[in-house]
């Protein structure tokens, strides 16, 4: 156990998705996994582990936010000797031709701040994806047949924000979307030499203000599990 995860030592697979809502993480074990088995109650932030084709996964939830995504992927990776940490999350699109229900694979993640900013201060460190998961990934899209997006994306500390100049410089840098947490996962794994990736439908559109009608969540996300389980055992 861990301050944050009531899992025992050897409750949490080598390979953990990491949705930030808790739920969500219920519905794929449930979904995908075999013989799914709760290992994580703790605040509510609901985790499980079962097998995928004869493959031990933990999908446990992140919470919204790179603090909240950093204490739990802190805990995977120093007590439960996580190795590889694939996020499975939305994000806002960002670009015309980046539209709703569309896949974006995280090649990096820039920021404006991250809980790492203590150790790099002055320095732009430049966080990015394990290729060989990124790479799995982008053939396991292609072979769904899944709209999909290979580039940088912009992890932002904030939803609602104050900040509309920012959102213009990262569409003019032709950053596809905008979510919360992956920016700290790949600093996390780079830190501790393991493989993460995030990969993000598309749930809502900074440009054209659409969002993904409610009914159609469960099936994109669905996708994005199988595409993270494929690249993960790729
Ligand atoms: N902003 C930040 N995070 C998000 C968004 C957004 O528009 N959509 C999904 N996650």
């Amino acid at each position: 156990m861990t301050v944050h995860i009531g899992a025992e030592k050897g409750d949490i697979a080598p390979t953990v998705l990491m949705p930030g809502d808790p739920y969500r993480a219920k519905w794929a074990a449930e979904t995908f996994l075999n013989d799914a088995r709760c290992i994580n109650e703790v605040r509510g932030m609901l985790g499980f582990t079962g097998t995928w084709n004869g493959h031990p996964v933990t999908i446990q939830g992140s919470g919204m936010g790179m603090p909240s995504l950093s204490i739990y992927a802190n805990e995977l990776i120093k007590d439960y000797n996580a190795q590889t940490l694939i996020r499975i999350g939305s994000c806002g699109g960002m670009q015309e031709h980046v539209k709703i229900r569309d896949v974006i694979l995280a090649m990096t993640a820039s920021t404006l701040s991250t809980p790492s900013r203590g150790i790099f201060k002055e320095l732009n460190f430049a966080p990015c994806a394990d290729y060989g998961l990124l790479a799995a990934a982008h053939k396991a899209a292609a072979d769904k047949n899944v709209p999909t997006h290979v580039g940088g994306i912009y992890s932002s500390d904030v939803f609602y924000d104050e900040r509309p100049d920012l959102n213009e410089q990262m569409v003019r840098h032709g950053i596809l979307g905008v979510e919360m947490e992956a920016a700290e996962l790949y600093n996390l794994a780079a830190r501790h030499k393991r493989r993460a990736l995030a990969v993000l439908t598309v749930s809502d559109h900074l440009l054209t203000h659409e969002a993904l009608p409610a009914e159609d969540r469960e099936k994109t996300f669905g996708d994005m599990v199988e595409i993270a389980l494929q690249a993960a055992f790729a």
